[in-house]
């Protein structure tokens, strides 16, 4: 039975900084599955080693989800690790977006994510670790990015309750909370209109190799919640300290 880890969102940004991180770990399993809808990417990627098995699987559909559950159940390997990282986010308010996009972000960042965290339960064992790409922005509500930080509210709230659930079975889960970081996400979220962070955003934007190999860090010692950054981190105490009324009213006057 072999051992893998599977990699949402591994064509570009966090999840194929993961890859990589992954790649130079002592703890690198023999094989890699890497997800995404750009398959060229993923090909491309399987040039940095033979353990890359790319797989392309659209998670907002059944089909997406199906490719990864049928190889899971042809080779019945041994997850040793899980992360998901493919998600997205569009700005602006909800009255200027589609209702196909609100349900677009909700179930790519919400549902694959929970899907795939319970598909792979039954591969997994005492070891195994599951990593949720959560963010800064689900600690507080966020007009223009509504849907969003609801999502990734979710994220940490799926997170917190699933790793109690699997307390006593030795798999750990993560959910890892970046602020900004520099990939492709800005671009898709303004609709290509900027594709690097401004002002304040830009100042403190993480590098995704950087977060990559301190979340893998953070998953080894079983952290149930990582942000990352010391900004981020204060906007986490100031988030539980600050009352969200308030704190709205300051933040978008
Ligand atoms: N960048 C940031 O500032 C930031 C901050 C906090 C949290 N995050 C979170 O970090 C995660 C990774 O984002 P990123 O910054 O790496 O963004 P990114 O560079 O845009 O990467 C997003 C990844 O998700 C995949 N994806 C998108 N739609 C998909 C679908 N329908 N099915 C399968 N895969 C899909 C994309 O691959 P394909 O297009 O090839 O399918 C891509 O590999 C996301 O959950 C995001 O919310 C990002």
């Amino acid at each position: 039975m072999s051992r893998i880890a599977i990699i949402t969102g591994a064509s570009s940004g966090i999840g194929k900084a993961f890859v990589k991180a992954l790649l130079e770990a002592p703890d690198c399993p023999e094989r890699i599955w890497i997800t995404a809808r750009r398959l060229d990417r993923l090909e491309q990627m399987s040039s940095l080693s033979d353990k890359i098995i790319p797989i392309k699987a659209d998670l907002l559909t059944h089909e997406g989800i199906e490719v990864i559950k049928s190889k899971l159940a042809s080779e019945k390997p041994e997850v040793a690790l899980l992360v998901n990282s493919a998600g997205m986010g569009r700005r602006g308010n909800i009255a200027d977006r589609a209702s196909s996009e609100i349900e677009d972000a909700v179930n790519l960042n919400c549902i694959s994510l929970s899907v795939l965290s319970r598909e792979v339960l039954p591969y997994m064992s005492s070891g195994s670790r599951i990593i949720n790409i959560a963010s800064t922005a689900a600690f507080l509500p966020q007009p223009g990015f509504t849907v969003y930080a609801a999502s990734k509210s979710y994220v940490i709230s799926f997170t917190r309750a699933f790793a109690q659930e699997l307390k006593g079975t030795g798999i750990k889960v993560t959910a890892v909370c970046p602020g900004p970081v520099n990939t492709e996400f800005n671009s898709l979220a303004t609709d290509g209109a900027s594709s690097e962070f401004t002002g304040f955003r830009k100042l403190v934007a993480a590098d995704a190799d950087k977060l990559a190999a301190a979340s893998l860090k953070a998953s080894r010692r079983g952290r149930v919640m990582f942000v990352y950054g010391f900004f981020q981190k204060a906007l986490h105490v100031a988030s539980k300290l600050i009352p969200v009324g308030l704190f709205l009213k300051i933040f978008y006057r």
